[in-house]
């Protein structure tokens, strides 16, 4: 049910080490739903969402089933009805509770959920520290994936509660504001040239990598230019303001479609009060900040914006070349601003990529499908990213919500291009 050829990052073979991660990761969701009551992890505010609770024990039941249950003989299960309530989307592995009714469940308290954590936690541990060398070799790849698993649930948590407090008429704030360092002077958005001809993109290893990012292979690109930064906010107000959002003439026909049905003006959490916008974020409601990399924009809204400013949005090879070399540092979840910030380093000396990694995950013009040879992984595991592949759009380089470590340079995430409640905003480009 799992293929055990995933190549094993070298770091595995140190137990103390994969212990001292597992351990990091379990406990940075703990922290996460620290500030939270039972009632907040229990709501879901929409299909597409989940209730804190749901993800706190669903990465439990992720490392349950997929090694403590095959791997571990002295593996007591915490509760046997748990594999129907907290399978996501595995059919390899039986029937599951539907997704849209996950709020449904008070049961189990979010007390229980907490005990059904320590349990697996414990047994991990245990495994990690006694499991002989041959049910190692098997748990080590799988316990990594189970890790970055986990980091992805972290970030499904804030996007989640984000939602879900924003249909709350109260607009709880999840955390204090954090004030971040303003530009001193706008930093002068600018262009970066990039080459055409024939380049390589995907993981090439050795660390590890989802396997939707191989296998790396050749394309071929025409010579194009990246805008220096994301799409601000500020001007993403100019094209509310040009009438974007009442003129066909900018939108795919089914983002048109979208806007005519749900009655799009903004970017979801905008608001509009007294001829002013507001936005709503982890920590409240306030004033659109002009500067800030716009965020929570679907495809249709991305690419629109792109069209009315006579640009378009990369593809993901041109991103992911841009990219190469950028280091994999910027405004990442352990910053604890759960935002995007406007840029406030230095100005370089030449015009320079800004804001790639963090910030906003950038929609790209590329659907997500296989690159060239993928082949998912046998059994239950090879469900985990190759069954999504249609009727999804690439985005790329992580956002304020993800969490460091998290995000590679060859990184693919994915969502419909209608879905606007990831942190998900846009960088335009143009042919040369
Ligand atoms: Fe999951």
């Amino acid at each position: 049910m799992f293929d055990t050829a995933v190549q094993q990052p070298a770091h595995l073979d140190d137990r103390d080490l994969a212990r001292d991660r597992f351990e990091a990761i379990r406990n940075q969701t703990e922290a996460l739903a620290a500030n939270l009551s039972p009632e907040d992890q229990a709501i879901q505010s929409m299909p597409d969402a989940s209730p804190t609770k749901w993800h706190l024990a669903h990465t439990s039941w992720f490392f349950e089933t997929f090694i403590l249950g095959p791997l571990d003989p002295g593996y007591r299960v915490f509760d046997p009805a748990f594999a129907y309530l907290f399978n996501s989307y595995y059919e390899a592995v039986g029937p599951r509770h539907p997704r849209p009714e996950r709020g449904l469940l008070s049961r189990p308290t979010a007390d229980a959920v907490g005990a059904y954590r320590d349990h697996v936690t414990t047994a991990m541990l245990r495994l990690i520290e006694g499991a002989g060398a041959a049910a190692w070799r098997e748990a080590a790849p799988r316990l990594e994936l189970g890790l970055n698993h986990e980091q992805q649930h972290q970030e499904l948590i804030l996007m989640d509660i984000k939602h879900l407090f924003s249909v709350n008429p109260l607009l709880p704030a999840y955390q204090a504001p954090r004030r971040y360092a303003l530009p001193s002077a706008a930093a002068a958005a600018g262009w970066v040239e990039f080459a055409g001809g024939l380049h390589e993109i995907g993981d090439a290893g050795p660390g590890f990598a989802f396997d939707n990012e191989g296998p790396r292979h050749r394309v071929w690109l025409d010579p194009f230019r990246l805008r220096s930064h994301p799409v601000s906010c500020g001007e993403y107000r100019e094209f509310i303001a040009d009438g974007g959002y009442g003129r066909p003439e900018f939108w795919l026909s089914d983002g048109w479609a979208i806007v005519q049905q749900q009655g799009w003006q903004a970017p979801l959490y905008w608001r509009a009060l007294d001829g002013e916008w507001r936005i709503f974020t982890l920590s409240g409601e306030r004033p659109i900040e002009p500067a800030e990399p716009v965020c929570h924009v679907s495809c249709y809204e991305a690419d629109a914006f792109a069209r009315w400013a006579g640009k378009r949005l990369p593809t993901e090879a041109e991103w992911e070349v841009a990219a190469d070399g950028v280091p994999l540092a910027g405004n990442l979840a352990d910053g604890g601003y759960f935002h995007p910030c406007p840029d406030a380093m230095p100005e370089p000396r030449e015009p320079a990529l800004r804001q790639m990694i963090g910030d906003v995950w950038e929609w790209t013009a590329s659907p997500y499908i296989a690159y060239p040879r993928f082949r998912p992984a046998a059994g239950a595991i090879g469900e985990y990213n190759g069954k999504f592949m249609s009727n999804q759009m690439v985005l790329r380089g992580g956002a304020a919500v993800t969490p460091s470590g998290h995000i590679r340079i060859t990184y693919r995430n994915f969502f419909p291009p209608a879905s606007r409640w990831a942190f998900s905003g846009l960088r335009l480009a143009e042919d040369l």
